[in-house]
């Protein structure tokens, strides 16, 4: 069909691994299985408007962060157009203009990419609708927003399903793939419903190591197989803990992920520590007020030095007591961010 111009819309949230993806291999295939709960509250909004154009031998866009016209977004986007360029052929005829707002703070340390890339893709695939004449199944849409967003970042490709998505391929999810994310196939115990998860921003500062270089740094790393077969345990035991709610299982499982990425990134050459005093401030009052209180909340990491926590919504009044008496003084200006899991990507 032809289609001279017109806009979209889409919002897709932010994801945080249970099991971590940390190293891949070329077109941006994972080296191990991972596994995330999507968010609900941390999202991007993007619209995309496009017009079609002349000429069709160059990518053309301008880019928008919350009406400010930002072309140090540039580049990442045009990598991203080349490496999907054929799957969408359509890529260089239009002139695009993409306008995105996160609801998180743009400095915060929470990585936009996911989100930001899972939006982008997912109005990509709206215009590839537009654009065909055949009939495109929900499935299909879904499934091709995924391996798209992943070539923008890998783990983008965990934000366009919700609640709960792997990614990678594992021996115990016959639907998972390296090419795209799945919605978790299996049984999930009432325990996970509304799982909490307040973010505490310990450093809003730009990230230390990009992760393109920490994925990097798995090549040749000393213990990188180990890791990679680690991970596949640990999601195996997940699909376990998932189904009979286990939560003190759960809680091993997710700490030691968290603690195996940075302790990867302490060991490469080079070598990083992502985690500042106050992550291991907050770290070490988690681990008492648990042993004191029988509470089954849990931290998780990203590559840098914020805390995710990760709690059942039953105890959502006593965490956040216990954050507001005693983590808020480790937060950068005392700011952090509540959310829960949710439902994936949404048209608008
Ligand atoms: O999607 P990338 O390339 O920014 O990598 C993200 C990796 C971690 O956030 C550290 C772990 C994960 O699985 O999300």
């Amino acid at each position: 069909k032809t289609i001279e111009n017109g806009s979209v819309t889409w919002q897709a949230p932010s994801n945080i691994a249970l099991v971590k993806y940390w190293g891949k291999k070329e077109n941006q295939i994972p080296a191990n299985p991972s596994i995330s709960f999507t968010l609900s509250g941390c999202n991007t909004k993007t619209t995309l408007t496009y017009s079609k154009k002349d000429t069709n031998n160059t990518f053309s866009f301008d880019v928008y962060l919350s009406g400010e016209k930002q072309d140090s977004f540039k580049p990442k986007i045009e990598t991203f157009f080349k490496r999907i360029e054929i799957y969408m052929p359509f890529l260089k005829d239009f002139h695009f203009k993409i306008e995105t707002e996160n609801t998180f703070p743009h400095s915060s340390g929470i990585a936009s990419s996911a989100s930001g890339m899972s939006a982008l893709a997912l109005c990509l695939m709206d215009l590839e609708r537009l654009l065909s004449d055949a009939e495109i199944s929900n499935n299909y849409f879904g499934q091709k927003a995924s391996f798209l967003a992943r070539l923008g970042s890998g783990s983008a490709c965990r934000s366009i399903e919700g609640s709960l998505v792997a990614w990678g391929e594992h021996h115990d999810i016959s639907e998972s793939s390296n090419l795209f994310g799945v919605k978790y196939p299996f049984e999930v115990h009432d325990n996970f419903k509304d799982y909490q998860d307040t973010i505490l921003l310990v450093d809003k500062g730009e990230k230390q190591v990009s992760s393109s270089v920490g994925h990097g740094l798995m090549h040749n790393h000393p213990f990188a197989e180990q890791r990679f077969k680690q991970a596949h345990q640990n999601l195996s035991a997940l699909i376990t803990i998932f189904k009979t709610g286990n939560l003190e299982a759960f809680i091993k499982i997710v700490e030691s992920e968290a603690l195996t990425l940075h302790a990867m990134m302490m060991t490469s050459m080079p070598y990083f520590i992502l985690m500042k005093p106050n992550t291991l401030e907050i770290i070490n009052k988690i681990w008492t007020y648990r042993s004191s209180t029988g509470s089954k909340l849990c931290f998780t990491l990203d590559a840098g030095a914020n805390v995710h926590l990760l709690y059942p919504v039953n105890e959502k009044q006593e965490v956040l007591e216990f954050i507001n008496n005693e983590l808020v003084v480790y937060c950068q200006n005392g700011h952090y961010i509540c959310d829960q899991i949710g439902l994936g990507a949404n048209k608008i």
